[in-house]
């Protein structure tokens, strides 16, 4: 299970460096056990209809381009696990176009088993590094970004490994329209102050208004496996949401 903690120990071996990036390292584990046979058919014939190739670095990729239809809107889920919150989602809005990106080779083997299912055709994946398609979005292309419970790397001389920096957020709030919104879900306290320090940010505003706003799940945000796992644990979740400012107010911010 992805989520685990002990799934995200790096080892050398475990970390992969991604095309083109020779210095960026993406630590964590690439494949868990053996697939079965539906599984593994999953990867070899829907995978390949449904995967998104980002250009090489510098190239701009155009996510409405992706899907068959025209979307109404893009939102992108990074590290998305077994995939059930992208599912959940797709199937409520089957007029957007969802991308995921996840590294775990059964996580996205779990998601094409939800796609079949449910015969969804508005979602699709890049297998591997989330940061090669943040790099490949154009600006102002996405009107939701989901996050949840990306590894919290205690420890830290681990801490440059945690996904949510001040240089994704930045980048995250170019990619996001004016108005759009990222959710980022955390279990790990010192994680949750981190990203709210890395999120006092002029282009983003955090959007609780009391604790009862981040302590409880919005109705359209459902539990993935790693929050289920986190509360059996007797660990309390937080729900994070943040608008991206309008540009004109957040440059305002800036000189002011
Ligand atoms: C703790 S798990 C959480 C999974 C899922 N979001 C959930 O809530 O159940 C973090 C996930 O992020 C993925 N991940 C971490 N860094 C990533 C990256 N740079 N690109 C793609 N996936 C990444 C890991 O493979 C792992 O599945």
């Amino acid at each position: 299970m992805p989520g685990d903690r002990d799934t995200s120990v790096p080892t050398e071996r475990s970390a992969e460096r991604y095309e083109g990036r020779s210095r960026r390292i993406l630590y964590g584990r690439r494949q868990g056990r053996p697939l079965r046979p539906g599984r593994r058919r999953l990867l070899r014939e829907l995978l390949p209809e449904i995967r998104i190739d980002p250009p090489p670095p510098g190239g701009v990729l155009d996510p409405a381009a992706l899907f068959a239809f025209r979307p109404e809107a893009i939102w992108l889920e990074i590290g998305f696990g077994s995939g059930e919150h992208l599912a959940w989602q797709a199937a409520r809005s089957p007029g957007v176009g969802l991308l995921g990106a996840e590294h775990f080779v059964n996580g996205v083997a779990a998601l094409l088993g939800e796609i079949e299912a449910h015969g969804l055709d508005n979602i699709r994946i890049l297998q591997g590094d989330a940061r090669a398609l943040i790099d490949a979005l154009p600006a102002e292309s996405l009107a939701r970004v989901f996050v949840l419970f990306p590894d919290p790397w205690p420890k830290t001389r681990h801490h440059k490994r945690r996904l949510i920096q001040r240089e994704t957020l930045t980048r995250l709030a170019t990619l996001m329209s004016d108005g759009a919104e990222l959710r980022i879900a955390t279990d790990d306290p010192a994680y949750q102050r981190w990203i709210l320090e890395q999120a006092a940010h002029p282009a983003v505003c955090w959007l609780a208004e009391g604790p009862g706003d981040w302590r409880t799940r919005p109705a359209d945000w459902p539990p993935t496996r790693y929050e289920q796992k986190a509360i059996a644990d007797g660990r309390r979740p937080a729900f994070l949401r943040f608008r991206r400012q309008a540009r004109r107010e957040s440059s305002a911010a800036r000189e002011g």
